[in-house]
């Protein structure tokens, strides 16, 4: 059986059925009707493994561990991971509604992120709650609204173009690769308001070899964010974020002098806070490095499924290919042209490989989530990934269909690979944007040809990507 992508052998528990998806459908609404299994601390019944083996789970195998601890114990279930709160999975509509409807107050996501801490700063939006949240997410809102994609498309077209034209054709390429280059440079011409150049080569050298430590998923466990001196691996990335801050506080520094442009960077040096008082230097530099962290390698990822995705429906290629044709021509991709197939095939493949597996809140105060009792102190999420394969909302879940995204929207609280409530992705619009005129210019061009059809997926660090960087080759078109 396919999960997301992942393709895993059916669970011990479907094994015996012939059709694994009415199984399933039938054994979940038997888990409803019966009430959910309940653990002796009255939590949602989980899995009994050690918690060692939990995260191990957790942090390897993400998609099998969730489907079949769901197949044992129905759609609101409890992990247990060590030196963490409980973690309570909702993947109902009901109990997603009310998790996504809390005001911030109740449930806090920055502490449910607060591991991101040392990569992203003590200002960034991501680990911040309450009225700090609010106040950052006021100010980094403004230029993610949906009417300022324009003043980007043209770099993200622009930079795409000038990718592409330097990708070989024939040979296997690691596509994840060639993307991260796309999304990082993106980022850094829209965001930094950075140009070709010296500053841009340093500033890129430093950010990728930070990234590519970051890589690994171990350090999401607190414990090995440890300095074991500058040739170790947490050691290095310390001594890279601090030439990296040395870095964009010369970045900010200039741009207070020299004056502002089109880009986020200048939006944020002109923005204030409620008192009036602007951003200080650290505000700017943890959410450009926030903006960075959360936006350069889950958009490379989104493109990287998405080319998967081509390469082995060669029916939808040609689909997404006449599109193209009939708005372009052979002429150059506008941005702002309505794509509309492009559209759904991107939404459809962030369903089908959800970037970022789940989200995360921690209980401020002693909550009932749609019938649940729940004490303070627990953590409760949003597994994205269960909630797009559950085939009572996605009849055929493992099926590839664009179709499900075109003229119409997903059933409320049926697909959230962007979140939800006050801590929904702030860079959604952007991030679908860049896949649309990404994908466009590729397709323009080349064809991606599979290497291989089945393609695991592997976590790097939050993100879920494709194993080895998806290898594909290139053929150029007519
Ligand atoms: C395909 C690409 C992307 C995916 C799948 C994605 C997904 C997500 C998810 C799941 C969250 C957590 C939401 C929650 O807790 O409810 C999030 C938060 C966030 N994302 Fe994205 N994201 C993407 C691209 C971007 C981009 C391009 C940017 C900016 C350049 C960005 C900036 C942020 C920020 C700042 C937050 C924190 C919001 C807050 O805590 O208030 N993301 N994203």
């Amino acid at each position: 059986m396919a999960l997301g992508g992942q393709h895993v052998a059916p669970s011990p528990w479907s094994r015996s059925a012939k059709d694994p998806e009415a199984w399933l459908t039938r054994r979940l609404a038997r888990r409803v009707a019966e009430g959910a299994p309940t653990a002796p601390d009255g939590l949602p019944g989980g899995p009994a493994s050690h918690p060692v083996a939990q995260m191990l789970a957790f942090l390897f195998m993400l998609g099998p561990f969730l489907e079949e601890s769901r197949v044992r114990f129905g759609s609101r279930l409890t992990l247990r991971m060590p030196g963490l709160p409980p973690l309570v999975q909702f993947s109902d509509p009901a109990a997603v509604k009310a998790i996504f409807a809390d005001d911030g107050e109740g449930m806090h996501a920055g502490e449910a992120n607060d591991v991101l801490r040392p990569f992203l700063g003590t200002y960034s939006v991501l680990v911040l709650d309450g009225p700090r949240h609010r106040a950052q997410r006021r100010l980094l809102l403004p230029p993610f609204r949906g009417s300022r994609m324009r003043a980007y498309g043209e770099a993200m077209r622009d930079i795409s173009v000038a990718a592409v034209e330097r990708w070989p054709c024939g040979e296997t390429v690691v596509t994840q690769r060639l993307m991260q280059d796309i999304t990082l440079d993106i980022i850094l011409r829209t965001v930094f308001g950075m140009e070709d150049g010296a500053d841009q080569d340093r500033m890129r050298g430093l950010l990728v070899s930070g990234l590519r430590i970051l890589d690994n998923p171990l350090f999401l466990i607190r414990g090995f964010q440890k300095d074991w001196g500058p040739r170790s691996p947490w050691g290095r990335f310390l001594r890279l974020r601090a030439q990296t801050h040395r870095e964009m506080d010369a970045l900010i520094a200039r741009r207070r002098r020299e004056g502002t442009g089109e880009d986020i960077l200048s939006i944020l040096l002109g923005a204030t806070h409620e008192d009036g008082s602007p951003m200080s230097d650290e505000e700017i530099r943890d959410e450009l490095l926030t903006l960075l962290v959360a936006g350069h390698e889950t958009t490379a990822t989104g493109l990287s499924w998405a080319l998967h995705r081509f390469s082995i429906h060669p029916e939808h290629l040609r689909r997404a290919q006449d599109e193209l044709a009939e708005a372009f021509g052979n002429g150059p991709v506008e941005p702002g042209t309505a794509l509309p197939f492009l559209d759904a095939f991107a939404r459809e493949t962030l369903r089908i490989h959800p970037v970022i597996g789940g989200v995360g809140r921690k209980l401020q105060r002693p909550t009932t989530i749609a019938g649940v009792a729940l004490p303070k102190g627990v953590m409760v999420g949003c597994p994205i990934y269960l909630v797009h394969f559950d085939p009572t909302r996605w009849p055929s879940p493992e099926r590839f269909d664009p179709e499900r995204f075109l003229e119409k929207s997903p059933a409320p609280y049926s697909y959230f690979p962007f979140g939800g409530g006050i801590r929904r992705c702030i860079g959604e619009a952007f991030a679908l944007y860049e896949m649309r005129i990404a994908l466009a210019v590729i397709l323009q061009r080349l064809e991606p040809i599979a290497v291989t059809r089945r393609v695991r997926t592997q976590r790097r660090n939050i993100t879920l990507t494709p194993a080895g960087g998806l290898p594909l080759k290139w053929r150029a078109r007519g």
